[in-house]
């Protein structure tokens, strides 16, 4: 499993950490690594299968992996660099293999959801990101050669989007 986090908060650390259960890789930018993830690892015991790993989800992702989990990564971009990322997880994807995305997942129809709010600090504060309905995820991700296959919800207001190779 590769993961990609950085402070998460508790309820949503202990649900990556329960998910831990097989070697893992935690990448994000350089400083992350250093400070929060390889504390937050050791202080649950797990550095004998979780690596922490520095570098660009630009540039690249981890090989060999059979899960990739990215934990509110995509909403924070433009298509066009949600796309380069999805694009290196999909061909380091195996046959059989996983993409997990953890966001706020906009449902239809007009009730409230704490996404709506995230939406608008997306639109306010980053280059480009958004939340985004099922149907979005779906195309975005069929655009990247991807298929979106469910949408688990959580007890939080975040969800878990699955995808495997189209
Ligand atoms: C919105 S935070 C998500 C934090 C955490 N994953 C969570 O679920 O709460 C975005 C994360 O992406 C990381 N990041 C930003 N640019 C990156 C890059 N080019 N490569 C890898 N990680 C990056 C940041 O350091 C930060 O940890």
């Amino acid at each position: 499993m590769t993961v990609v986090f950085r402070e998460m908060r508790p309820a949503e650390a202990e649900a990556v950490v329960a998910m831990i259960r097989a070697l893992a890789v935690h990448v994000d930018a350089p400083v992350v690594p250093r400070i929060t993830a390889k504390s937050l690892i050791a202080n649950r015991h797990l550095d004998d299968r979780c690596t922490v790993s520095e570098g660009s989800f630009f540039d690249g992702v981890p090989a060999g992996g059979d899960t990739y989990l990215l934990s509110h990564i995509i909403h924070d971009w433009d298509e066009a660099s949600c796309l380069n990322i999805l694009g290196h997880v999909r061909r380091a994807l195996p046959a059989g293999g996983r993409l997990l995305v953890v966001e706020m997942v906009i449902p239809p129809g007009d009730e409230f959801h704490p996404g709506k709010l995230t939406d608008m600090v997306m639109l306010a504060f980053t280059p480009g990101g958004r939340e985004r309905t099922a149907d979005e995820y779906s195309t975005l991700f069929a655009k990247a050669g991807l298929k979106l296959t469910r949408v688990v919800p959580t007890p939080s207001p975040v969800a878990v989007v699955e995808a495997v190779l189209a």
